[in-house]
């Protein structure tokens, strides 16, 4: 059994002490924002906040989590979306297939909490994630919208070259 806060709540799930964070999250739990993809640590689709930085929680057990310690998955970014990652991703219409975006949105969000204006070299040395629909250049437009950079029209325009799979 395990103890974890996630997005402010308490929950106690019966699992094995080396079961990966992301399947207390999805599968005891219940919130299935957060996504599996390699389970290597390599692509970040499963990406949380872990007392605010951010981890890939595939390759995290749950006995490494102590008591007090913060979860926080893409459903308690916020509570209506209203995160600037969030309305940025909306603006720009940053998502092909979706699958990777949960993740893209929590490096985003954990980025931006530690570097407020970051430059392109920034995003592009903390924004590891793979997207295999390749909206890189979307998602580097967006992180500039939320974070006070560009507006909507720019940012847009700046985004436009997108490749595809
Ligand atoms: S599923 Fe965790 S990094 Fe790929
Ligand atoms: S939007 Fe499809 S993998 Fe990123």
């Amino acid at each position: 059994m395990a103890q974890l806060n996630i997005n402010g709540r308490t929950h106690n799930v019966e699992v094995e002490p080396d079961t990966p964070l992301l399947w207390a999250i999805r599968e005891q739990v219940g919130l299935t924002g957060t996504k599996y993809g390699c389970g290597v640590a390599q692509c970040g689709a499963c990406s949380v906040h872990l007392n605010g930085e951010v981890v890939r929680s595939c390759s995290i057990p749950v006995s490494s989590i102590k008591a007090g310690d913060r979860i926080t998955t893409i459903e308690g970014l916020s509570r209506d979306s209203s995160h600037p990652v969030q309305k940025a991703w909306a603006a720009i219409d940053v998502p092909q297939c979706g699958y990777c975006q949960s993740g893209q949105i929590m490096a985003a969000a954990a980025l931006l909490a530690k570097k407020p204006k970051p430059t392109d070299k920034d995003i592009d040395e903390a924004m590891t994630n793979i997207c295999r629909c390749g909206t890189y250049h979307r998602i580097r437009a967006a992180v500039h919208m939320a974070a006070g950079n560009t507006k909507v029209g720019s940012a847009d325009a700046a985004a436009t070259d997108n490749t595809t799979v």
